[in-house]
């Protein structure tokens, strides 16, 4: 098979782009994808000062090396969760990255920080699944180390396949208010949220992982131990099934919800965020869902150290 850009032998097939690429091509292709997507939805400019939450996983690494490469101000963000050995190697890879290139990282250790919390302890204390838990912590400690660090945008690696199956679970049950939430730019609707960002929103899995591995990015190659059995995997797995079957599926499915849905279900999006009467951060009742977490645990641990039923 030839590259589709310069007829050179192709290395990577695109089966839903109908393209193929020689290595040079890939890289400039996929450059140009992230750099479409910040362009069309006026995602960010060279000014702001970017924070990149990066998990060690290949989406976000490779999200970081590209705006790194295309010249944006970034600093990256690591959250320590407290997950085992996953954490640990997750980690370790994140500060390789960030050295090697001798790109400036944060790191938060949630067992470190007031709440000391990490989430397996809330995930066991709240009987929630640790997915429940770990995205209400992830959230509020994306938006309190931009507020605190000062930057102007949050970046996230999620990638088209983690939007096309956030898609089909938010569209299986109609949940119209995260409809209304799922955008590759959420502008900030209190002055401490800083604007949020997913370049990769169009760039499949398998593009990160091939253009991981082509620019030698290493990464955890392991999912998270809690995400096994994730209802998450399952709508993956199905959505696979259908681009196997019908490559372009993933792509057609997010970007026609966003050009032709998506528009109905933001304009009822009505509610504003006030302020946690605990942390002063958004909320949407009296306190915001990660002080009420925080709460829950509190709360339950104390009523089983007193030997009461949790
Ligand atoms: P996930 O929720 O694991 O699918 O990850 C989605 C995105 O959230 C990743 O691409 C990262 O940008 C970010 N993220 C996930 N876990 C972490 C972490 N431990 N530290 C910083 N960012 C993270
Ligand atoms: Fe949060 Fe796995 S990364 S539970
Ligand atoms: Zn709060």
């Amino acid at each position: 098979m030839k590259c589709t850009r310069c007829r050179a032998r192709a290395e990577v097939h695109l089966r839903a782009h109908n393209s193929a690429f020689c290595r040079p091509c890939f890289l400039f292709f996929f450059r140009r994808q992230v750099e479409r997507a910040i362009a069309h939805e006026r995602m960010c400019t060279p000014e702001e000062h970017l924070l990149v939450a990066v998990s060690g996983g290949k989406d976000s690494l490779a999200l970081w090396d590209v705006l790194a490469e295309l010249g944006y101000r970034t600093t990256g963000l690591y959250l320590g969760l407290g997950i085992g050995a996953y954490s640990t190697a997750s980690h370790a890879k994140v500060e390789t990255f960030a050295a090697t290139r001798g790109l400036p990282l944060r790191v938060v250790d949630l067992a470190r920080e007031e709440s000391g919390l990490a989430i397996p302890e809330v995930a066991r204390v709240t009987r929630r699944t640790a997915c429940a838990a770990c995205g209400t912590m992830k959230r509020h400690y994306f938006d309190a180390a931009a507020l605190e660090g000062g930057f102007d945008v949050l970046v996230t690696g999620h990638n088209l396949d983690d939007e096309a199956a956030r898609l089909m679970g938010n569209v299986l049950r109609w949940q119209t208010d995260h409809l209304a939430r799922q955008r590759p730019v959420l502008p900030p609707t209190h002055p401490r949220f800083v604007r949020k960002v997913k370049p990769l929103y169009l760039t499949g899995e398998y593009e990160t992982a091939v253009y991981a591995f082509m620019r030698g990015i290493d990464y955890i190659v392991d999912e998270c131990p809690n995400a096994a059995g994730a209802t998450q995997l399952l709508y993956k797995e199905a959505l696979n099934r259908l681009e196997a079957a019908s490559p372009g599926t993933k792509l057609a499915f997010v970007k026609e919800f966003l050009r032709s849905a998506q528009p109905a279900f933001s304009q009822v999006e009505g509610r504003r965020p006030q302020d946690c009467t605990r942390c002063g951060m958004p909320a949407y009742g009296e306190v915001c869902s990660f002080c009420s977490l925080v709460r829950e645990v509190q709360a339950k641990t104390a009523r089983a150290a007193a030997g009461a039923p949790a």
